[in-house]
């Protein structure tokens, strides 16, 4: 199989780092593009197996999988660029873009029968890079193998959910905008450990695997963030106190709020 990663910026740089670490496929089976040289050389820095080129014609025509990561607004006049070239009945295309609806890409993939063009959306995060990203994924026109082929590419990446179309800008706001809610955690978190007596880089480890912590004892157990909370909050004691005065300044309802105002 051979991928084609269309646009390879912060996300499809951070999915062909992901690819590459991964198994599903060699790095001598991508091929990246990017509108400059110099991007595709950041590619060939960090894997010099990868073929890379500005040329999306040439990328697409060899791809099985094709995935589009160039900016939304981008989208229609990239895919008008290669579009004689695809062969729907053997490739499938995935696109992460923000906002572009699977209507759109397979009609402006195939305009005479959008409805025989299998299309996928995968809303992946930053952290596809470390493997760790947790990624949407919605399809239209695509059967049970093919949703199995996408799900195991983005699941070498992380985490996956297979999710209907119109639940995508929700996942969106919570898992790719909320991957920046969470490093604005850390970061004031870190301050805050400045301004109580550590160093800043020493205040930043400590948030930052106190935050790898706290997820992963949530993923372990499956268990729920309140009953971990229960568990470190002594009657009386110092943690409930730090807890409350965050919330008197409305800390739930700021995260909340910030993730309806990303829909
Ligand atoms: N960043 C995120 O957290 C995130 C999360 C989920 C989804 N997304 C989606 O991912 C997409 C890319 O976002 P991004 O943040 O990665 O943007 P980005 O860093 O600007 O990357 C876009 C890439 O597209 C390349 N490009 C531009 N025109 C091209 C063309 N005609 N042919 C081939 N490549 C071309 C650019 O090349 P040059 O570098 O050479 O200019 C650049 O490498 C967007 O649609 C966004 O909605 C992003």
């Amino acid at each position: 199989m051979k991928i084609a990663i269309i646009g390879t910026g912060n996300m499809g740089g951070a999915i062909a780092a992901g690819l590459a670490k991964g198994k599903i496929v060699e790095s001598g089976n991508m091929i990246c593009t990017a509108r400059t040289q110099k991007t595709l050389d950041k590619i060939r820095s960090m894997d010099p197996e990868i073929a890379v080129t500005t040329d999306n014609v040439m990328a697409v025509k060899e791809a099985d999988v094709v995935i589009l990561a160039v900016k939304p607004w981008l989208m229609e006049n990239v895919i008008a660029g290669f579009r004689e070239y695809v062969d729907i009945s053997r490739q499938i295309f995935v696109s992460v873009a923000a906002g572009i609806t699977l209507e759109e890409l397979s009609t402006w993939i195939w305009p005479i029968q959008p409805s025989c063009v299998s299309v996928f959306r995968a809303i992946p995060n930053t952290a596809a890079a470390v493997l760790a990203s947790m990624t949407f994924i919605a399809s239209a026109n695509a059967d049970a193998e093919q949703i199995k082929l996408v799900t195991d590419i983005f699941d070498e990446m992380g985490s996956t959910m297979y999710v209907e179309e119109r639940l995508i800008p929700a996942g969106t706001a919570l898992a790719s905008c909320g991957i920046a809610f969470a490093m604005r955690y850390i970061r004031a978190a870190s301050e805050g450990g400045v301004e109580i007596g550590f160093r800043p880089d020493e205040a930043r480890k400590i948030v930052e695997y106190t935050v790898k912590g706290a997820a992963e004892l949530l993923l372990a157990s499956d268990g729920h963030p309140e009953a971990e909370i229960d568990k470190v909050t002594t009657a009386g004691g110092i943690t409930i106190k730090g807890l409350n005065e965050m919330e008197h300044e409305g800390f739930t309802s700021a995260v909340i709020k910030g993730l309806k105002a990303c829909i």
